[in-house]
Formats: structure tokens, sequence, C-alpha cells
């Protein structure tokens, strides 16, 4: 039998605002406490440090892991989590870059700027130092947050302190 572990990352987008670090951060502290046997950090996928390969050197260099779960917490699928993100993990994506391209031949030149304003979608490489990681187990990205009631009575719970 193996003792290696699977180690988990939690990935949010990365801004120069603290406010998704704080919260990031809070939801790894919570899993941490309630799995105290299994190895978590949280990591950005761009613009914040720490990013995808110090993430996982970070959980690679401290425990003996075969496989590692990055849970994208982000909303909804979008370019980060269908192209992007599986590009940093340098893992198999079933993202169809002339399914977009085609619909949106028009708005070819900033495509791949997705409303937030950062423009840096062809360069990410550019946007973190050259760090890489090594890591010769699984990588599994999973589903972002999407549909769930659980997600919705906080929706409601937003409205009915604002009424
Ligand atoms: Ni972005």
């Amino acid at each position: 039998m193996s003792d290696k572990k699977t180690g988990i990352l939690l990935l949010s987008h990365g801004s120069r605002l603290d406010d998704g670090e704080e919260v990031i951060k809070a939801y790894k502290e919570m899993y941490a406490e309630e799995f105290p046997d299994m190895p978590v950090e949280y990591g950005f996928m761009e613009i914040r440090k720490p990013g995808i390969p110090e993430t996982i050197n970070k959980l690679t260099s401290e425990n003996d892991l075969d496989k590692i779960v990055v849970v994208p917490v982000f909303v909804a699928h979008g370019l980060h989590t269908k192209r992007d993100i599986p590009e940093l993990l340098g893992i198999e994506s079933d993202f169809d870059e002339e399914a977009v391209s085609d619909h949106h031949h028009h708005h070819h030149d900033h495509g791949h700027d997705h409303g937030h304003g950062h423009g840096h979608h062809h360069h990410h490489h550019h946007d973190h130092d050259d760090e890489t990681f090594e890591f010769d187990g699984e990588i599994v990205l999973t589903d972002p947050l999407g549909i769930d009631t659980r997600l919705y009575e906080i929706i409601k719970d937003r409205v009915s302190d604002s009424l």
C-alpha cells in the first residue's frame, strides 16, 4: 500500500486587492480544520502570489503526494476554468478554441479580455515569475461551484439584508 496522500489546491482568481485572499484563505483554514490529515493550500491563477506553480511546489515539498485536486473557487465555468487553468496545470482540457473565436470573430482581438479589465490572458507567463513545477502524480481539476441551492440561499440573504 502506498502512503502517498492527496493534496488540495483551492484556487482563486487573484486580485491586487486583499479581499479575495481573505476569502480563499478562510476557506482553506476551514478545510484544514475539518480535514487535518489532508494537505490543503490556496493559490491564485494570476495577478497575485502564490501562483499555481508555487502552490503545487509547496504541497509537494511538504507532503508525499500522488494526486492533487484543484478546486477553482469560481461561480461558473469560463475561459479561465476551461482554458487557462488547465494550461497552467499542464492538463488536458475539452475546451474548443475554435468554437469561441468563430462566434466572436469580430471581437477576436479583444476576445480574451473577459471584462475585469486586466487584459492579461495572452501573457500569463509574464505575469508571474518563471517558477515551474514538477509533479508526476495525477492532477484533477474539479468543476467550479456552479448552480446549487446552497449558493441560492446566499443570494436571497444578500437581497433580504438590503430590503
Ligand atoms: Ni482573469
